[in-house]
């Protein structure tokens, strides 16, 4: 059933996870080069949106990379802290410099911390009022234990304990067929205009473009669909699912709250 379909992806093993971790610190020597460009702004955009003032509040970027969002998390929703966690050495070095552009009322707001979210977070339950993940769970394929499409039910659930009630997750992922190498395409002509070491940093990203494309066809990411979102979100016990679009319909935004 189409629903349930987000239970059938492949295991993945303690080498892979390695190399993906590997990957990843890859990809954000070069990720600086892409951020402002086109696709990836668009979807910034789109999620911004659907972010929430709320005075004094605690949130939570999950797999923050090189702290793309911080200063849109920080001025839409009037937070009183933002925690921003990823796996990877080398985007959290970027994260932190950015933090130095920010003015000191911002960057005193944010805290960066180096943790995995394919294991149990050092966070209490009820902690966060709202938790963001812009193109970062979807790419997690084990959680514990668990793998197979287990895994994005237990990420979510993990999201969904450290949640306050009445808070909110809002996180990005990609249609199940996305064209990897089409938006590839899309936003390479932009980075080739930067200077003479985006050019090298274009044709590296060529090599992870092939990354994302390969890992796709072996159904190890969650690209789930609406339908598959709504009944896992259900299932962990997120409630009034919103669905929107980014990339020209290739990427899905889903929102939920924890009653
Ligand atoms: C495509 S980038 C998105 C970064 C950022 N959210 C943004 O909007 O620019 C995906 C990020 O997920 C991180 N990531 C992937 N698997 C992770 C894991 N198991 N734990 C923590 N971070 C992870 C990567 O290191 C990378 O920084």
């Amino acid at each position: 059933m189409a629903q349930e379909s987000y239970q059938n992806k492949k295991n993945v093993s303690r080498e892979e996870e390695d190399l993906e971790k590997m990957f990843w610190e890859e990809y954000a020597k070069y990720y600086k080069y892409i951020e402002n460009s086109g696709p990836y702004r668009g979807i910034r955009e789109k999620m911004e949106k659907l972010l929430e003032e709320k005075n004094g509040s605690i949130i939570l970027d999950a797999c923050c990379g090189i702290g793309s969002l911080f200063e849109a998390i920080i001025q839409k929703t009037k937070c009183a802290q933002l925690i921003a966690v990823d796996f990877n050495s080398v985007a959290l070095k970027q994260a932190k410099e950015k933090l130095n552009l920010l003015p000191k009322e911002e960057k005193e707001k944010i805290k960066i911390m180096k943790l995995d979210l394919s294991k149990k977070l050092p966070f209490n339950d009820n902690t966060f009022d709202a938790i963001i993940s812009n193109a970062g769970i979807c790419y997690i394929s084990q959680f514990e234990n668990k793998t197979n499409g287990e895994a994005i039910r237990a990420i979510l659930n993990e999201l969904k304990r450290m949640l306050k009630p009445g808070g909110y997750v809002c996180w990005s992922t990609f249609i199940s067929n996305i064209n990897f190498k089409k938006v590839y395409l899309k936003y390479i002509s932009e980075v080739f205009k930067q200077s003479p070491k985006a050019l090298i940093a274009g044709l590296k990203l060529k090599k992870t473009t092939d990354h994302f494309h390969s890992k796709q066809r072996q159904e190890l990411y969650h690209f789930l669909s609406p339908a598959e979102i709504k009944k896992v979100h259900s299932d962990v016990g997120l409630v009034d699912t919103q669905i929107e679009y980014a990339m020209a319909g290739q990427c899905i935004i889903a929102k939920a709250k924890k009653l």
